[in-house]
């Protein structure tokens, strides 16, 4: 596949993998891209996942023909970029790698050989010209991992954006995109919208013609729609009004109750409720909502003094990802004494920028009439 006249993709669909990283289920696959330019200098621009490294290789030679490389760019390190280095170098031993301080101070933690002769080192600015084509080097720090960087290739006008603007999935257009790179970017980004910002703001984004991402479809129309959602993404504002209730309930009677207050807030006509049950979602896409909407509902069974494990499970990982900024309300039901809101309670504490709204609403195992008035009119308060 041709991105314009110089640059192809030499990446791979794998179309087989069950979980991402080993924690995101993936109901479409994955893609490993990986990109070759041709000019005076031939570069190839990342490896892949150890899964398909030979196919990959296959990939590049085609492209290459009887050219040898001058250089590989290492954008990121991570394995599922980074698995093909040694087997490239063992190809084309002459081939530079191009790298910045952290790549090549963590590099040697990946393979067992000596390839420092080989390193040409870049910093924040650096251009490498290879002939009519320039890549222009922008550090990216924790934009997934300590040693990215993104560069720009000025002629053409392409970001290879490293694991910015990526999703999950094999498919290459762009219709449904957002929800897939949603769930990528919380889950996979989400802690470090501060360094994305900052990344977003020193791009020549005005300049930026398609958008070569290591994973998911390359982007080349309405750029200013993906560089929009990453920009209320990563200053993690709330993408769309709404309220997602998530609910972790052992014998149904706390689901009963999410039942009831979704369909009580419907009946008032002003918002969106999504309802999602912790115990069989995706905790992924339970994250995803969650940093969607602007509005939060947590209802949850105690359990042993503490919290139903399905529900303090996604909340570690809300909090591991610096949820922010929105509106929380929370219900909780026990038997004899419950606990479920104090460790919920607890968890949320360190996060910034929470509104509660109202007080805590305790069912004790099954909704009184008493506690459908609490919720009626908490379904008032939250919209
Ligand atoms: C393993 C287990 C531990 C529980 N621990 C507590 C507890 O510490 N305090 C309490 O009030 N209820 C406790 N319960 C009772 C549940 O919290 C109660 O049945 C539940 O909240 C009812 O709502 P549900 O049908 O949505 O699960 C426990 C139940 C189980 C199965
Ligand atoms: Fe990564
Ligand atoms: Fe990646």
């Amino acid at each position: 596949m041709k991105i314009n006249a110089d640059i192809q993709y030499a990446g791979v669909a794998d179309k087989d993998l069950d979980l991402f990283e080993n924690q995101y289920p993936l109901p479409n696959g994955m893609l490993y891209n990986s990109y070759v330019i041709i000019d005076e200098k031939t570069v190839i621009l990342d490896t892949v996942d150890k899964r398909a490294v030979d196919e990959w290789l296959k990939n590049v030679k085609t492209i290459l023909g009887d050219k040898k490389p001058d250089y590989l760019v290492i954008h990121h390190l991570e394995p599922d970029h980074s698995a093909g280095i040694l087997r490239l170098h063992e190809e084309y031993p002459e081939m530079k790698l191009v790298g910045n301080m952290q790549t090549f101070r963590l590099l040697p933690q990946f393979f067992d050989a000596d390839l420092s002769p080989l390193y040409e080192q870049v910093d924040e600015g650096t251009e490498l010209s290879l002939g009519e084509h320039t890549l222009k080097f922008f550090k990216a720090p924790m934009v997934h991992w300590p040693e990215v960087m993104v560069s720009f290739e000025e002629k053409t006008g392409v970001l290879f954006a490293a694991d910015a603007f990526g999703k999950f999935g094999i498919e290459e257009d762009t219709d449904d995109w957002a929800c897939e790179a949603r769930r990528y970017y919380f889950n996979i980004v989400g802690k470090y919208g501060m360094q994305v910002q900052a990344l977003l703001k020193k791009l020549p984004l005005d300049e930026v013609k398609t958008i070569c991402p290591l994973h998911g479809p390359v982007l080349t129309e309405d750029l200013g729609y993906f560089a929009g959602l990453y920009d209320t993404w990563s200053k993690y504002e709330p993408e769309d009004k709404g309220i997602f209730i998530a609910c972790a309930s052992i014998h149904g009677n706390t689901w009963k109750a999410a039942e009831y207050l979704k369909n009580e807030i419907e009946a008032l006509g002003k918002d969106k409720v999504v309802l999602t049950d912790l115990c069989r979602a995706d905790v992924a896409e339970a994250v995803e909502d969650a940093f969607r909407y602007d509005r939060m509902i947590l209802m949850s069974s105690s359990y042993d003094a503490g919290l139903f494990p399905p529900m303090e499970s996604f909340l570690h990982h809300l909090a591991a990802k610096q949820y922010c900024k929105r509106k929380v309300a929370l219900v909780q039901n026990g038997t004899w004494a419950p606990s479920a809101a104090k460790t919920m309670q607890a968890i949320l504490a360190p996060l910034k920028d929470l509104t509660y709204v109202g007080d805590v609403i305790t069912i004790k195992t099954t909704m009184s009439d008493a506690n459908k008035e609490e919720l009626k009119e908490l379904a008032e308060k939250m919209i």
